[in-house]
């Protein structure tokens, strides 16, 4: 499912955030890896009040990979108790912006206090519709990708479907994102130039951004530099320029 297409763009309607570089942070800083996961949450804060006020419909953050997983058990705790907190401390927030929350990943494997807080949040904000805010929580792309496969291949082993009938449609409301756009911006932070396994399907055409900043000195101004560098861009979609400038959107 592409979105729009135009060139040049101006506000993107889907922006996708890899969140990276608390660990940097702290480490800078003489601190422990938490503390710059702590302030990294301020930033998830200030980036999604200015996505709401620039009105931008979807707001998806990468917050924590299924290959995070492996990292020191004592980083994980305090990973979702971090999670915890910010679910039921933003909860007002979201309810005021009339934002709706929503999760990608594999969920299942979350600690059951923290799918407890999820499913309440979820279903607490399900009726706004000002914005999408989806958090990618034990999230990775591939595994998305498998487990929209085997939906599939069960459809069509109980002959629901035939199997030369799949379209990239079926296939896309079969992904955890089914029915959010593709995103138009994906942005990432601390300097790493990779997708580290972040909606592989999705971004196909999205524009990329990367910066310097390490997360947790992420705010209003490096978020803003982001779109305008977006603005800048000639999304094409493989058509030549004098087609793309005539896509619906421009
Ligand atoms: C991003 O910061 C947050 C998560 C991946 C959970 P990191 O923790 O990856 O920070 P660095 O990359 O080690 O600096
Ligand atoms: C990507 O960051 C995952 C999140 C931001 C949640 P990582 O720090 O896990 O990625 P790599 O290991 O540098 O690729
Ligand atoms: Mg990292």
């Amino acid at each position: 499912m592409t979105s729009r297409g135009s060139a040049p763009p101006s506000l993107p309607r889907h922006v996708a955030i890899i969140m990276d570089g608390n660990g940097r942070w702290a480490n800078l800083r003489g601190l422990p890896r938490v503390e710059g996961h702590r302030m990294g949450v301020r930033a998830v804060r200030a980036v999604v009040e200015c996505a709401r006020e620039l009105r931008i419909s979807c707001l998806t953050l990468y917050a924590f990979s299924l290959e995070n997983w492996g990292r020191p058990e004592p980083e994980v705790l305090a990973l979702m108790t971090l999670l915890k907190e910010f679910l039921v401390s933003e909860l007002s927030l979201l309810l005021r912006h009339r934002i709706r929350l929503r999760v990608i990943g594999e969920t299942s494997s979350l600690p059951f206090a923290v799918r407890k807080v999820l499913e309440r949040t979820v279903s607490a904000t399900a009726g706004n519709t000002e914005m999408t805010l989806t958090l990618g929580l034990s999230y990775a792309g591939r595994n998305e990708i498998v487990r929209a496969a085997r939906r599939l291949a069960a459809e069509a082993a109980e002959g629901k479907i035939a199997p030369e009938e799949i379209t990239e449609e079926m296939f896309s409301a079969r992904l955890d994102t089914a029915g959010t756009p593709d995103p138009d911006l994906v942005i990432r932070t601390s300097g790493e130039l990779r997708i580290s396994n972040f909606l592989l399907w999705q971004s196909a055409y999205a524009e990329f951004a990367f910066t310097d900043v390490l997360w947790p000195d992420f705010g209003k101004a490096e978020f803003l530099q982001a779109l305008e560098e977006y603005s800048r861009r000639h999304r094409r979609f493989g058509l030549t320029g004098e087609q793309a400038a005539k896509l619906p959107g421009k």
